[in-house]
This record gives C-alpha cells, sequence and structure tokens, in this order.
C-alpha cells in the first residue's frame, strides 16, 4: 500500500504561477492511498476510485485519456515500457475534494506509486515528480508545480516554478487551525480568472504578484527564525493581496477576521481560492478556540496541524 500526503500552501499561491515564490508544507493528517492485488488474467488494468464510485479500464497506451487516474497509470505504463498489466488497483482518499488541499496531486502521487510499486520499479523523486505535474496540467492548464513538488517531496518547500525546490530550517514550531469552507471550487477557474485579471493591466497585477513575492522572501526568513508574530502579520498581508486579486469570498473573508478576532496571529486563505480553505496561525494553547470560532462562522470542519516538530 502507498500514500501521499494533502499539502498546505503557507504564501504565495496564484503569484507563484508567474514566477514568484512560494512557501508550502505537507499535510499528513489526510492521505490519499493506494493499494494493488492481482486481477484474473486478460483482465487488464482495472482502477477502482472508492471515492469518486468510479471503476476504470486502462487497455491502449497510445492515446491519451480524459480521465486523470487512467491518465496517470498510461503516463506511467508508458515510462516503464510496459502493457497494462493485469492488475487491480484500488485508490482511496481522506482529502475533501477541490478544497486547495491537493487532492488531485496527492491521489495521483499515490497511484502512480502503488503501480510502479507494483511493477518491480518504484518511481518516486524527480521521475514521481513530473508525471504528476502532466497529470496536474489537466486539471488545472497551467499549475506551477508547487502542489506536486510538495506531495511528492513530503517535506517543506520553497519553490520557485521551473526550479528545483529548496528545503529550509523552521526555527519554531508552527501550529495552524484549518477551516475547511465546505464550498469546493475549481482552481482553474480561479487561477483564470486572475489570468483574465492580468492581462487587463499586466503592470498593476505584475506589482500585487511581486509585493506577495516580496511577503514569501521575508516569510521564510521568519519561520527560519521562528518568529511566530511576524509571520502571522505577513500571512494577513498575503490575504489582502489575494482579496486584490479577487480569489478570496465573502465566507472565506469571515473566517479569516473570525480567527484573527480568536487570538490567532495570522490567518489566509490557502490555495486556489474561492471557496476551499483558510489556515490561521495560532499559538498551541488557543488552537481549540480558533477552532470552534471557525465552526461558528461557517466552516464545516477543521483541523489543527503543527510543522516542524520532527
Ligand atoms: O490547487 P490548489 O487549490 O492547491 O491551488 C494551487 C495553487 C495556485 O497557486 C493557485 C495554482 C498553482 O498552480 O500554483
Amino acid at each position: 500500500m502507498r500514500h501521499a500526503p494533502a499539502k498546505i500552501i503557507l504564501f504565495g499561491e496564484h503569484a507563484v504561477v508567474y514566477g514568484q515564490p512560494a512557501i508550502a508544507v505537507p499535510f499528513t493528517a489526510l492521505q490519499a492511498t493506494a493499494d494493488s492485488e492481482p486481477a484474473s488474467p486478460g483482465s487488464g488494468l482495472i482502477i477502482v476510485a472508492n471515492d469518486l464510485q468510479q471503476q476504470l479500464h486502462v487497455k491502449g497506451l497510445d492515446e491519451r485519456l480524459d480521465n486523470a487516474l487512467s491518465e496517470a497509470a498510461r503516463l506511467t505504463l508508458r515510462r516503464l515500457g510496459v502493457p497494462p498489466p493485469d492488475l487491480k488497483v484500488t485508490v482511496s482518499s481522506t482529502i475533501p475534494l477541490a478544497s486547495g488541499l491537493g487532492s488531485g496531486a496527492a491521489v495521483t502521487t499515490a497511484l502512480i506509486r502503488e503501480l510502479s510499486a507494483a511493477l518491480g520499479s518504484p518511481l518516486e523523486g524527480d521521475e514521481l515528480n513530473n508525471l504528476v505535474y502532466k497529470v496536474e496540467e489537466m486539471h488545472h492548464g497551467t499549475p506551477s508545480g508547487i502542489d506536486n513538488t510538495v506531495i511528492v517531496k513530503g517535506a517543506p518547500v520553497y519553490f520557485i516554478k521551473g526550479q528545483p525546490p529548496k528545503t529550509f530550517e523552521i526555527g519554531a514550531p508552527l501550529t495552524f487551525v484549518i477551516a475547511d469552507s465546505g464550498i469546493q471550487a475549481s482552481t482553474k477557474e480561479s487561477v483564470g480568472a486572475v489570468r483574465d485579471l492580468y492581462n487587463d493591466d499586466p503592470e498593476a497585477y505584475q506589482g500585487f504578484f511581486e509585493e506577495i513575492g516580496a511577503i514569501v522572501e521575508e516569510a521564510r526568513q521568519h519561520i527560519e527564525r521562528g518568529n511566530l508574530k511576524d509571520i502571522g502579520q505577513l500571512m494577513n498581508r498575503n490575504h489582502h493581496l489575494l482579496n486584490i486579486l479577487t480569489v478570496s469570498s465573502p465566507l472565506l473573508n469571515t473566517l479569516v477576521s473570525t480567527a484573527r478576532d480568536t487570538g490567532a496571529l495570522g490567518a489566509k486563505l490557502s490555495g486556489g481560492g474561492r471557496g476551499g480553505n483558510v489556515i490561521a496561525l495560532v499559538e498551541p494553547e488557543n488552537a481549540h478556540w480558533v477552532s470552534d470560532a471557525f465552526q461558528e462562522a461557517g466552516a464545516v470542519r477543521t483541523w489543527t496541524t503543527t510543522v516542524g516538530t520532527d
């Protein structure tokens, strides 16, 4: 059985598509899982997606497939140079769909890990990352690559599109409360909306992206030094700029201000926005207050996670 974690973007979403840096961490409390068992001779490759109630059959390897899971399997088999085996791969996930937590990239990663391992050639590192990125393009159009990179790496990353990811020190543990707004939102649409704004006024939006990039650089330094208050303030500034990019929503703004009013050090939306999740940096003893307040303000569920304890 193979796994892949969810992820949260701490700083820099959207601007990362335009070459600015971003920071993301794995969120291991939520996982995608893939398992396999032999299938009867002649049955070919069967993918069972429990959560989507889908059963897929991968037969030919020549043509690109519309379904992301089938396409992930097809790309894996082509990379390994083998025909579809008689194998049943079952994928499942505890990561909410379309919520900015990287569910698509995690499911793809778990599937490729399991399929390649079952065939005796486990794919990892850059090879795995490149395959997952190709599947991400089906979901998102022009992904920066941050989701697949942090999920495949399973470690905090400082990421610039087209460059190898860097890791960094975490000077003091960071406790986050994550609120799922319960609103599913398409990253492709929010990225497309930002693209339209940029095309209408490239100079202004380039300026906003650069401001976000500067926040990410500062945030990295404060994360390395363990300056929690500064990190929180930078999250607030990053959220303000995401609002200007029109990727927040009334509910996300309510969740962000609720967290701040309840004593969070800072809060912002995380991921594609317009739905999905909000993250709040908290002192650990305040986590339950912020979690309760999130739920009263409309979050459908919350999680608390601490980054940088190992
Ligand atoms: O797919 P999500 O919701 O985790 O968002 C991905 C982050 C974006 O910066 C909005 C898009 C990208 O490709 O980096």
